[in-house]
């Protein structure tokens, strides 16, 4: 199995990586120890979890009911997705947290 690789932009470019392609991408930031929304418990109903797409978004699994749902009514944009709806399922995603859904204690780079 490929290696599959995370970057957040706008938390200093942290880096993480991972064999495993059926982690949906909040687990995968949340084991690594990092703080990420997730207002509705990872279920896909809030959005806050959403991350903003910078490159890499067509090695991510298709778009969820949800996913479509919250685009279709404009909660979601045509480079944002739900990181615990989406599957990185190879190569590498650059991601940035969006403004609205920063949290005050961590210090971000942008
Ligand atoms: S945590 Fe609510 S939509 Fe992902």
């Amino acid at each position: 199995m490929g290696k599959i690789q995370l970057c957040i932009q706008n938390l200093a470019n942290r880096v993480i990586e991972s064999e495993d392609p059926a982690r949906k991408v909040i687990e995968l930031i949340h084991e690594n120890g990092i703080d990420w929304m997730h207002a509705c418990g990872k279920k896909g109903r809030c959005t806050t979890c959403k991350m903003s797409i910078l490159a890499g978004q067509e090695n991510l699994s298709p778009e969820s009911e949800r996913e479509k749902a919250f685009k279709a009514q404009q909660r979601l944009l045509p480079h944002e997705r739900l990181a615990c709806q989406a599957q990185l399922l190879q190569g590498t995603l650059v991601v940035c947290v969006a403004e609205q859904n920063k949290f005050p204690h961590l210090s971000y780079t942008d």
